[in-house]
């Protein structure tokens, strides 16, 4: 294969997704491997960050022929940005490798989902037909199969059923920012009665109820409802919107419907490949945590495995996931968001079997939605392109 230049443009480095993607760039040296291009959508022209080595402006990010220029273009910038640039720079004959942090382009036929530590013959294949768009999968999934890969690859799962708790982050920036402000406000409303040790409980409970539902629309402006102290068992959009209830997609979140269809498109099966899906399905729930995604998962095995295999076989599929032992101490200890935050380690614990039969496998797990749910798998792609 034709080796890949390493003219690199960054898009989207300065918000969220991209700040954690810059920071684990330089922490692995990424930098030392690409010439990089900061591109911007507000602020062209201003100064580069110090890192940016040749280039010392920023290039604007709606600039076709200046992005032309890039072998590797990575974007955390956002659906938008990817929906409006991405047609129109293929369209001016741009073969270079798109690396999307966004899910627009997720489910088209030629977009691989990429993480690698558990998919690398998909995205090896890929490579050999010629594909370049490279696309970040969605951080629940991939947290998830950074943690249970390993039972997929197996062959071991007929269904799986997962409960989701999922971070503010995963709505973005300003929601983390409207759920400390709502703890904080709720605290304000009650401190007076906390310091008091007397105060009665029942009155505190009412007094923070009453001002849950007296929010203003500006203090549930991210999320549309009140989410500290409480919680929203929606995520993302409604599929289901003008189906009746027997029709596909009716009662089910696009969140939902993404924990099936892209688990499968990364292990390489269901529509598209040669091997049938594995039924994945269940309820995604926004939870008042900050930015680490925590999942209940349920699993149907097509055999009766022992939990010591199964816990052998979790711990042996990437250098990140960690078996949490199945005890009170390990678990408030280790497999909280508190604990995950901020590090690579995906913990799975709580593994044990459940009452419906010994086929049915119950486990736990959490992964910071930022790392691999979002920037990890993206810096990790570039690697894989420039070691062509
Ligand atoms: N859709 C996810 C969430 C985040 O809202 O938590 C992005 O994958």
């Amino acid at each position: 294969m034709k080796k890949i230049g390493n003219r690199v443009g960054l898009v989207g480095w300065r918000g969220m997704v991209g700040s954690v993607l810059m920071d684990r760039m330089q922490a692995e040296g990424d930098f030392n491997l690409i010439d990089p291009i900061f591109f911007s959508t507000s602020n062209a022209g201003g100064a580069a960050p110090v890192i940016a080595k040749n280039e010392t402006k920023l290039q604007d990010a709606h600039n076709i022929s200046a992005l032309q220029d890039c072998d590797i273009i990575i974007t955390a910038q956002g659906g938008d940005y990817t929906t409006e640039l991405f047609p129109k720079l293929r369209a001016a004959g741009w073969k270079g490798h798109w690396i999307d942090a966004a899910s627009t382009l997720r489910m088209n036929k030629d977009a691989v989902i990429i993480l690698d530590p558990i998919n690398l013959p998909v995205i090896q294949n890929a490579l050999i037909q010629g594909r370049n768009n490279w696309i970040g999968g969605n951080c629940t999934v991939s947290c998830m199969l950074m943690g249970v890969g390993a039972l997929y690859k197996a062959g071991w799962v007929e269904w799986m059923s997962t409960q989701t708790y999922q971070a503010a982050s995963g709505g973005g920036a300003q929601h983390m920012r409207e759920l400390l402000t709502q703890y904080g406000t709720l605290y304000s409303e009650v401190k007076s009665l906390l310091d008091d040790p007397k105060s009665a409980i029942l009155e505190i409970d009412r007094m923070v109820v009453d001002k849950q539902r007296k929010l203003s629309a500006q203090e549930t402006e991210n999320f549309g409802v009140p989410l500290g102290g409480s919680l929203i068992p929606w995520i993302d959009k409604d599929l289901g919107i003008g189906k009746t209830s027997n029709q596909d997609g009716w009662g089910t979140s696009r969140e939902e419907w993404k924990g099936m269809a892209e688990t499968n498109k990364i292990l390489g099966q269901g529509e598209g490949f040669d091997k049938a899906a594995t039924p994945v399905d269940g309820f995604c729930v926004r939870v008042g945590a900050m930015r680490c995604h925590s999942q209940a998962l349920t699993f149907k095995l097509k055999k009766n495995v022992p939990l010591t295999d199964i816990e052998a076989l979790i711990a042996a599929d990437n250098e990140w996931v960690k078996v949490v032992p199945n005890t009170r101490e390990a678990t408030v200890q280790h497999l909280t968001p508190v604990a995950v935050t901020g590090t690579m380690t995906i913990p799975v614990g709580r593994i044990r079997k459940m009452a419906f039969g010994p086929e049915y496998v119950g486990a736990f797990t959490i992964g910071d939605q930022l790392l691999w749910g979002a920037a990890e798998p993206l810096r990790r792609m570039l690697r894989i392109l420039l070691s062509q």
